[in-house]
């Protein structure tokens, strides 16, 4: 549904998939123990418009050795 229908339906969707699959499973990798830093209920959503998510989603990991990654 993000990605339109029909005639307009996203032509960059395959490469946006590719790219959030790469991301988190590289993040995931690096950060295994990243975690959500608040429950799920205390999540702010952005006021209704055209896009939808999160204002911010907090989380929590142990920074790899060597990273500058605070
Ligand atoms: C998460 C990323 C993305 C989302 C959520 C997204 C979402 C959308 C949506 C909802 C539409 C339909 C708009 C409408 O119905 O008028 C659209 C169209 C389009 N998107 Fe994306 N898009 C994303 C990434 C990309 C990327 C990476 C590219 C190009 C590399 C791209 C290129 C286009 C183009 C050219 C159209 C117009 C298609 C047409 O009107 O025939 N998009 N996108």
């Amino acid at each position: 549904m993000s990605f339109g229908h029909g005639i307009h339906y996203c032509i960059g969707a395959p490469l946006a998939r590719l790219e959030a699959a790469i991301a988190l499973q590289v993040l995931l990798t690096r950060l295994p123990d990243m975690a959500w830093a608040r429950p799920a209920e205390g999540v702010i959503w952005l006021p209704a418009g055209i896009t939808r998510g999160p204002v911010r989603l907090p989380v929590t990991f142990t920074p790899e050795k060597g990273s500058d990654v605070a």
